[in-house]
């Protein structure tokens, strides 16, 4: 069982053998029996600062997918390891990025002569390679703490939010045109989708001339479960409900909710409400059970009547906790994740670019 005390023994006996060695990184959508053993927890804004922190640290064990394992490696010194323990905890919303249909997109952009004022942003849910793809064509990294001001500096490269430049934004057409439209006051209109299967992204040439925002065609598979409809089940059902939701939500069901941020934001609105306010939350499930269950002197709904977890998030679990925690007490390195020197380079430019942003 995930929370068999033999395992957790054993997780606890290999992390105080190993000491300083070792740094263990949990992301929030992680299960509550493998966040007790993180040092540190966050958003994927957070992990990406933090993995920086422990530079003594030679091994960091990332419990959270793969696009984190491989931001840390990057942002990490050569001679500290990266490990994830299962090596199939990816990202379905990472993969619909391929760094081929990326570059075939660009060129294509360029024919029609939108790449000279466009500024490409991924989402820092994507592959080192999208990301070194960013960093070598004048773009950056965003997070869904920092978007709106990472939009904003891209904007500012090619004429400011009121000019014609432009934004390629990557995998994430939700957190984009979320961005774009209720942050940056853009119109539903001023985003177009590029769907990488069809000639153009399924555009007219004037269509994408006239566009503001070009969106991927991506989503993350669990925040486009939630619905519109769920908010308004749960607002007839619970007077003086706020909803608060992440910005990987569909259009219309961010419009609907009263608050919007990354999971962290989501955290410090729950720790820093009155006792007896009532709310949904549209998030990955193991973070709302865990906040429900922290507080339980607020009324805390999930925003949806199925189950919602991460099926990737969720492949790290305590077994395979122990698993790389003790290979690493033998003195075995398992799971390293090792993005190649020139992918690593580009992409740190864009990483640090995010970095350097304002906060
Ligand atoms: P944040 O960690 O930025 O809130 O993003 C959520 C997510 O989907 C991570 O995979
Ligand atoms: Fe990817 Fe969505 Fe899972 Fe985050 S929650 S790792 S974006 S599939």
């Amino acid at each position: 069982s995930p929370s068999d005390p033999d395992l957790v023994e054993r997780a606890l006996k290999a992390k105080e053998a190993l000491g300083d060695r070792v740094f263990i990184l949990g992301h929030h959508y992680q299960r509550d029996e493998v966040i007790q053993f993180a040092d540190v927890t966050g958003d994927s804004f957070k992990l990406a600062r933090d993995a920086q922190n422990r530079p003594e640290a030679e091994f960091i064990v990332f419990c959270g997918v793969h696009f984190m394992a491989e931001s840390a490696d990057i942002l990490t010194s050569d001679d500290q390891q990266v490990v994830l323990p299962d090596m199939a905890a990816g990202c379905s919303m990472a993969d619909m990025a391929d760094i081929n249909q990326v570059e075939d997109a660009w060129a294509q952009l360029a024919e029609v002569g939108v790449t000279e004022r466009t500024i490409p942003i991924t989402y820092m849910n994507s592959t080192a390679a999208l990301k070194a793809f960013c960093g070598r064509n004048n773009g950056a990294v965003c997070t869904s703490s920092n978007a709106e001001v990472a939009l904003r500096w891209a904007f500012d490269q090619v004429g400011g939010v009121e000019g014609d430049g432009k934004v390629f934004f990557f995998p994430d057409q939700h957190l984009g045109r979320n961005t774009a439209v209720l942050k940056l006051a853009m119109d539903l209109d001023d985003c177009v989708v590029w769907d990488p299967r069809k000639p153009l992204g399924g555009n007219t040439p004037e269509a994408l001339a006239a566009a503001r925002m070009i969106l991927w065609k991506g989503h993350c598979s669990v925040h486009a479960r939630f619905r519109k409809e769920n908010i308004d089940k749960l607002r007839a059902e619970v007077p003086d409900l706020t909803v608060i939701v992440h910005p990987e939500c569909a259009h219309e069901v961010v419009a609907a909710a009263d608050m919007v941020g990354s999971t962290e934001y989501i955290i410090k609105a729950i720790e820093a409400a009155e006792p007896g306010t009532k709310w949904a939350i549209g998030t990955e499930l193991n973070l709302v059970r865990r906040l429900a269950n922290a507080h339980p002197d607020k009324e805390i709904h999930f925003l949806e009547d199925t189950v919602c977890f991460c099926s990737t998030m969720n492949r790290i679990d305590v077994p395979h906790l122990v698993w790389a925690l003790e290979s690493l007490v033998a003195g075995e390195v398992p799971n390293t994740i090792v993005v190649d020197p020139q992918t690593q380079a580009e992409a740190k430019v864009a990483l640090d670019r995010m970095l350097a942003l304002p906060a």
